[in-house]
């Protein structure tokens, strides 16, 4: 028998201790042993838990039990999570979580800590949910060099573009609609804002790429600005927009790392991964482009990854497994102004056709884009690829001759 602890009994919490419970029989023939919850620590009262006599609300009935070789993270945030995961690991425990802030902001020195004290540190449910994407690259697409990781990472604000898509529904319903099924963070501004994604892509490209990149270092966009009427310009042009957190491996051995909205062409792998579900394509050197796809939040997908990760740690608990990065400096990471990429620009002026022209005088090329009911004065385009200083630097001239942009999303060449 393995006994484990369980920090947190919210959404993902619950569904571990359910996994462990309702699959006893499936895990025990994984691992040879029963996996034995000893200890719920939470500050909440659960009475009517099966597990209602686990409960504690003292860290140290975890820290100081001997027995609990492994440790669930899954209180989210970093206070405590921190302290709590970094004591276990000096106290040779092994740690699965699914915090991806806490993967985020502290992974390289975690990591550190738990090679130091020969304990794993495991966090397959901080990207993806249910999707497997961490061991897979650890492991399987280890033989590669990875040349750019690219994903939808983030289910609420996937689940908002879609029922805005798909249904014309409104931003705040769609928003409160995540909220009731769980996927949504426990402050939304974190999922809209794109900073939960922007925690994925940064836990994605310090694995691998073998250097911690902090979200501080990220350029991240959020989708609050998108409007119904980006939606049907996108359309118009054959593409869906979609919240992408993507990095590239340049020649010069930097990184363009970015989160933001794109307008990804309706062909791409990525363009009908729709509702809460998440896609992630890593391209390889050698495999080309390989795609994850499945429910990246909620209660049991999420979870079944993390109990993954505590079968691992069972089946590796006299062993470490290889799982490790550096510490970042963050010069590798090249300046989002100096990204090429490509934009679709809204914008209003009192003659559209005349502003239109004036938007070819300062772009060079550009392509049209039209929409059905746009209000008079209204136009649309989309430039050709440059660094996004010279976008920044042309929307201000243009907006120097009276044109107003209404909106600028990056065109995801996906
Ligand atoms: N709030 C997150 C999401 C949960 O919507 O994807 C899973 O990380």
């Amino acid at each position: 028998m393995v006994s484990v602890a369980i920090m947190g009994h919210g959404v993902v919490g619950s569904g571990v201790a359910e996994i462990i419970t309702t699959h006893k029989n499936k895990l025990f023939s994984s691992v040879g042993e029963e996996i034995y919850i000893k200890k719920i620590l939470d500050l909440r009262e659960f009475p009517d838990s099966p597990l209602a006599d686990r409960f504690t609300k003292n860290f140290d009935d975890i820290i100081d039990d001997l027995e609990i070789r492994i440790v669930v993270e899954v209180m989210g945030g970093t206070n405590p999570a921190y302290d709590y995961v970094k004591r276990c690991l000096l106290a040779g425990k092994s740690v699965v979580t699914s915090n991806k802030e806490l993967v985020a902001a502290h992974g390289a020195e975690l990591l550190k800590i738990a090679k130091e004290n020969n304990a794993n540190f495991l966090f397959e449910a901080s990207v993806g949910g249910g999707i497997p994407i961490i061991r897979p690259m650890n492991q399987c697409l280890v033989a590669n060099i990875v040349n750019e990781i690219a994903g939808i990472l983030n289910g609420t604000t996937n689940f908002i573009l879609t029922k805005m898509i798909t249904e014309g529904m409104n931003f705040d319903d769609a928003l409160k609609l995540a909220q009731d099924l769980g996927f949504a963070e426990r402050n939304p501004e974190a999922d809209i804002e794109g900073h939960d994604a922007c925690r994925k892509i940064c836990i994605l490209a310090s694995l691998a790429f073998g250097k911690h990149v902090y979200p501080q270092w990220v350029h991240t966009e959020g989708i609050t600005k998108i409007t119904l009427e980006d939606v049907k310009y996108a359309e118009s042009n054959k593409c869906v927009i979609k919240l992408i957190g993507k990095v590239k491996r340049l020649p010069d051995k930097k990184i363009d790392i970015i989160v933001a909205p794109m307008l990804i062409p309706k062909t791409s792998q990525l363009a009908n991964i729709d509702n809460e579900f998440n896609g992630i394509m890593v391209r390889g050197d050698c495999t080309g482009d390989v795609v994850f796809y499945g429910k990246g939040a909620g209660k049991l997908p999420t979870a079944s990854a993390v109990v993954a990760d505590v079968v691992d740690c069972v089946k590796h608990l006299k062993t470490r497994k290889y799982l490790f990065w550096a510490d970042g400096t963050g010069e590798n990471i090249l300046p989002y102004q100096k990204s090429v990429t490509a934009v679709y620009i809204r914008a209003k002026a009192d003659d559209a056709d005349k502003a239109y022209s004036e938007a070819e005088s300062v772009f060079g090329t550009i392509k049209r884009l039209t929409r059905a009911g746009a209000e008079n004065g209204e136009f649309a385009f989309v430039t050709d690829e440059m660094p996004y200083k010279q976008i920044e630097e042309k929307i201000s001239n243009l907006e120097s001759k009276g044109v107003k942009v209404l909106s600028q999303i990056r065109m995801g060449n996906l």
